[in-house]
């Protein structure tokens, strides 16, 4: 087990690039399932996550090989149609393998992902969605069983909420289905967007990605393709939040201001300056002690839950006191535990967080109980007097490729070293 060493007071300052957007890879990288040959996926981030996600497409017959930033994914005819628990349990997002090997075996035994630190992630409008499209679903044995040996049909399917996981799920499964799918209520997450331009790419007749609506007409097969992911957002939002909490000036190349436009919004309100540059990213510069901000989680393009930690942290130091709403996790106020620790005085009420800013923050061990969690902790170390030490890295490690490297390039005074003190999480 590791830990990081965070000394609080630096202003980051400087260039910071961003890869492509975890949420986003994992889910293509299943999707290549979809056509047999070899698919290459361009700008996939070094994280843990997507090691996790190969070992699964490896264990479902794929041959998996990364060349710098290009995952090569070799899908053969036949794969096989079992995600084990074992490796399920190290990476929710591996249900979303569901949809893809439904529709290329007939057949899909995942295992069901279990609990999160984050809150519960049902799955039950990714397995009616999968009924409507004619599947045979049930849950067995703590696994999700779906069997549609004629075959797949379009089908009309309303979602009760925009649900990214359901909407990738039933997308990649409607695809391969005889006739028309009409998906309403979708999500139109920028990842979303990446996906259904991807599956275009191999050959798949989808309209109105990134509206509320997605019509397929399902075709008989799709090639391989090659496909470059889309920048993350919640990293890049990340770099931005840090910016402003320490009181820096950072550029985030490969950000995509679009994607951030609340989030930017926000920023500004609580008194930072923002410069887009198109496609190029965006610079953020603060000075002084940051406004608070009252943020609601909600689907894009709402704020996003995966930045909620991160402004609770910048709250904490803020000039007042801000309302924070969760709409998307209901555990997802956990880590404040963790952040009281530093001294931020934060009150939980349901899914509201009332963060009332102090002017400072005192450094102390804290443990990062998930990866956006570990961020906002590690961002509230880099303004806390004196030193942070942030436990289970291992969680930031799923989600931010180099943060340690990252935040020295920017000024930060960050290291890793070995922690005495815990052995499992
Ligand atoms: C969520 C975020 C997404 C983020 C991702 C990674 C939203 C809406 N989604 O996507 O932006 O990138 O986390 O952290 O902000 N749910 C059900 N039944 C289902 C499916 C979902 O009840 O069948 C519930 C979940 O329990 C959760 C909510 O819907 O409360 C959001 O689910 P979903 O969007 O599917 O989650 P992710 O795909 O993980």
């Amino acid at each position: 087990m590791e830990r990081l060493r965070v000394v609080g007071g630096a202003s980051l300052r400087g260039s910071v690039h961003v890869s492509g957007a975890k949420n986003s890879s994992l889910k293509l990288m299943a999707a290549t399932l979809l056509a047999e040959g070899r698919s290459s996926l361009l700008d996939v981030p070094a994280i843990t996550d997507v090691e996790y996600m190969s070992e699964l497409l490896s264990r479902l017959g794929a041959e998996v090989s990364r060349q710098g930033t290009t995952v090569t994914v070799d899908v053969p005819e036949k794969v096989a149609h079992e995600a084990p628990y074992e490796l399920v349990r190290r990476l929710r997002a591996s249900i979303c393998v569901l949809g893809p090997l439904l529709a290329r075996c007939g057949a899909a035994d995942v295992a069901l992902p279990g609990g999160d630190a984050i809150g519960s992630r049902g799955l039950d409008m990714h397995i009616a969605g999968l009924e409507r499209l004619g599947a045979h679903v049930e849950v067995q044995h703590g696994y999700v069983v779906a069997r549609a040996p004629g075959g797949l049909k379009g089908a009309m399917i309303g979602l009760d909420f925009p649900s990214v996981g359901a909407t990738e799920n039933i997308l990649m499964a409607a695809v391969l289905a005889d006739g028309e799918t009409v998906l309403d209520n979708v999500a139109r997450e920028p990842e979303i967007i990446d996906i259904c331009e991807m599956l275009t790419n191999m050959g798949a007749k989808i309209d109105g990605a990134g509206t509320s609506t997605l019509r397929v007409q399902g075709v008989d097969r799709l090639r391989p393709v090659q496909h470059t992911t889309v920048p993350d957002r919640i990293v890049a939002g990340t770099w931005a939040v840090a910016a402003l909490m320490t009181r820096g000036d950072v550029t985030v190349t490969n950000g995509r201001a679009e994607h951030l436009e609340l989030v930017l919004d926000k920023l500004m309100a609580a008194g930072a300056v923002v410069e887009t540059h198109g496609q190029g990213g965006f610079r953020v510069a603060m000075s002084g002690r940051p406004r608070a901000i009252d943020v609601v989680t909600l689907p894009y393009p709402g704020f996003p839950t995966d930045l909620q930690p991160m402004v609770v942290a910048l709250n904490a130091l803020a000039d007042g006191t801000a309302m924070i709403t969760e709409n998307v996790y209901e555990a997802r106020f956990m880590f404040v535990n963790e952040l009281a620790r530093l001294g931020a005085d934060v009150r939980i009420d349901g899914h509201h967080a009332v963060v009332r800013g102090r002017e400072t923050l005192s450094g102390a061990p804290v443990i990062a109980t998930d990866i956006r969690a570990g961020a906002g902790l590690v961002l509230a170390g880099l303004v806390a007097e004196g030193e942070t030490l942030v436990s289970a890295v291992h969680h930031i490690d799923r989600g931010y490729p180099d943060f340690v490297g990252q935040l020295n390039q920017l000024g930060a005074d960050v290291t890793r070293e070995p922690d005495p003190d815990r052995f499992d999480d």
